[in-house]
């Protein structure tokens, strides 16, 4: 039965960096989750159309997808193509709208970030691009939500999600995926998959934490099942709704666990991480950390060891805030180089129009043109085939990377739970005065650009302010900007990098510690936020 049902806005449905993210206990709130998705509807007109459907198994996902199924029926909406259990990672969603040419997907995530009633709930909209929509769509979408009056739902049983193949509701059909298959399919024709076997075959040895999130079943079947993997390689492997408790962010403060493995006794050879929905990732070598800045710019350098790229990459592109690391790489290969605003859907128009083919963002986010998202899996293999290929270990390849092209010292500062205001007024302040910088003294250091970063679309001419920079004359940088991941108050976020050729050994901590001060300093970060240091330092 179809129903139309009245509704009120909510008036803060407006997507963020990636997608809408709340609290759980927001989305909960009666008609919040579909005066959202109708408003989306509304917008893009899905009649007839074919949709990718699933998202990280968090909290709320199960319930999330039953509604989403019931206003696809009452909509109009042709097919929707659902990921078992309604589980799907966010890379293996993006590859599905590919190769399935659907028109979009709807992934029901909130990333990194905490799952459970208590933590976060995510939804993210991907066009037939197979990434994100555009800030125009995501604005014309944020308008509705503001007008809304009503949403339409076919009114039946819940669907069994468990069963793989076609089943009709209405009109609409369902059809029920093994989602790891095709994700499978797609590494196996991008690496050598043939060296990695051989690899741990003469006993190479690895450590994988899925962080009890969406990835573990994709991370069995392709470390341990194919490539052969010691059983048991994979660890926290069952995705749990709430994570088990963990802070599904692998980095250097949330994966704990993997951590003291990698930094203890017996290390393995290669340890490595995903977030909740398996686009992040972190790479460790034995008591050894790539930042996530250094691995884009060594993957970069080492394309020709991959069967998929070995004829040649078109260029490369990094978030601002991420470390030049890369810009020296892609000067040394005669590369295409662009620097884009962070969140992953700027880099979807250079991808498309053939500019890029590799990507990367400092928060662990790594990935190529093979899809239309960060794919943690696919940085891992990389990896990986770079270490068979060349029989060197993680932190002899990193060296290598330093000796050769100088290392970018890199460190991000984060200062949480800002009043949404006070953070408003301290960036107001910066980008009054940024300008008023350029060429003055700052310490031991000479400013050669401070502004706010406005990036300008090659492909479709948008413009989009995000953060503002100062760069010193030898290349050492400071970037502010404010997250739009926040579930709710606000994080400014401090980016450090300090650039040695000769200097390759010291502490990341010592290299930026003027940075920082210089930072704390023009920013008045104390005084505005009453913050002597950053609650989280990655
Ligand atoms: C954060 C990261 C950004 C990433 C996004 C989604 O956004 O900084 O690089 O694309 O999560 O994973 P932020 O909270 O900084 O806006
Ligand atoms: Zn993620």
């Amino acid at each position: 039965m179809f129903e139309v049902v009245k509704t009120t806005p909510y008036n803060d449905q407006k997507m963020g960096t990636a997608g809408l993210r709340k609290k759980s206990k927001v989305v909960m709130q009666q008609n919040y989750f579909e005066n959202f998705l109708q408003s989306i509807f509304n917008v893009i007109n899905p009649q007839g159309k074919t949709f990718v459907v699933g998202g990280d198994g968090r909290f709320y996902n199960d319930i999330a997808i039953q509604k989403l199924i019931k206003m696809a029926v009452a909509n109009g909406v042709k097919k929707l193509i659902i990921g078992q259990k309604g589980y799907l990672s966010t890379p293996a969603s993006s590859n599905l709208i590919l190769k399935r040419h659907t028109d979009g997907a709807f992934v029901l995530t909130a990333s990194h970030n905490p799952g459970g009633e208590n933590g976060d709930f995510g939804i993210k909209y991907a066009t037939e691009t197979g990434g994100q929509c555009s800030g125009a769509v995501s604005d014309k979408i944020y308008e509705q939500s503001k007008q809304i009056s009503e949403y339409k739902i076919y009114t039946a049983d819940d669907i069994n999600l468990e069963k793989l193949g076609t089943q009709k509701l209405g009109d609409m059909e369902i059809e029920i995926i093994n989602p790891i298959n095709d994700y499978v399919e797609m590494m196996a024709g991008i690496f050598d998959f043939d060296a990695i076997k051989k690899l741990f075959a003469n006993g190479f040895t690895v450590v994988f934490d899925a962080m009890n999130a969406v990835t573990g079943p994709y991370a069995i079947e392709i470390f341990e099942n194919i490539l052969g993997a010691k059983k048991g390689s994979v660890k926290n492997a069952i995705p749990m709704k709430d994570f088990g408790g963990l802070h599904p962010d692998p980095n250097l403060v949330y994966a704990k666990e993997l951590l003291a493995t990698m930094f203890g006794d017996n290390a393995p050879d290669f340890g490595a991480a995903n977030d909740g929905d398996g686009d992040r990732n972190m790479i460790l070598g034995k008591k050894f950390f790539v930042t996530p800045s250094d691995s884009l710019a060594i993957l970069t350098d080492h394309y020709n060891l991959i069967p998929a790229y070995k004829n040649g990459i078109y260029g490369v592109a990094k978030s601002m805030a991420t470390s030049t690391a890369v810009e020296r790489v892609a000067k040394k290969h005669n590369i295409g180089y662009y620097e884009v605003p962070t969140g992953w859907k700027y880099f979807v128009n250079l991808m498309d129009s053939k500019r890029i083919t590799f990507c990367g963002e400092e928060s662990f986010g790594t990935g190529s043109s093979h899809i239309r998202e960060k794919d943690g899996i696919w940085a891992i293999l990389f990896w990986l085939n770079i270490i068979a290929a060349t029989g060197k270990s993680v932190e002899q390849i990193t060296r290598e990377h330093w000796a050769k092209y100088g290392r970018s010292y890199y460190m991000r500062f984060d200062f949480d739970g800002i009043a949404t205001d006070v953070a408003n007024e301290l960036m107001k302040n910066l980008e009054n005065k940024i300008s008023s910088l350029n060429g003055k003294t700052l310490g031991s250091f000479k400013v050669a650009l401070a502004e706010v970063f406005t990036y300008k679309d090659p492909v479709d001419f948008s413009e989009t302010t995000n953060g503002m920079r100062i760069v010193m004359d030898d290349g050492s940088r400071i970037v502010f900007r404010l997250s739009g991941t926040s579930s709710s108050g606000a994080t400014l976020r401090v980016y450090l990098e300090k650039i040695e050729h000769n200097n390759l050994d010291a502490q990341s901590r010592d290299m930026v510690d003027e940075l920082l001060k210089i930072a704390m300093d023009v920013a008045e970060i104390e005084n505005r936020t009453g913050k002597k240091e950053a609650d989280l330092t990655t």
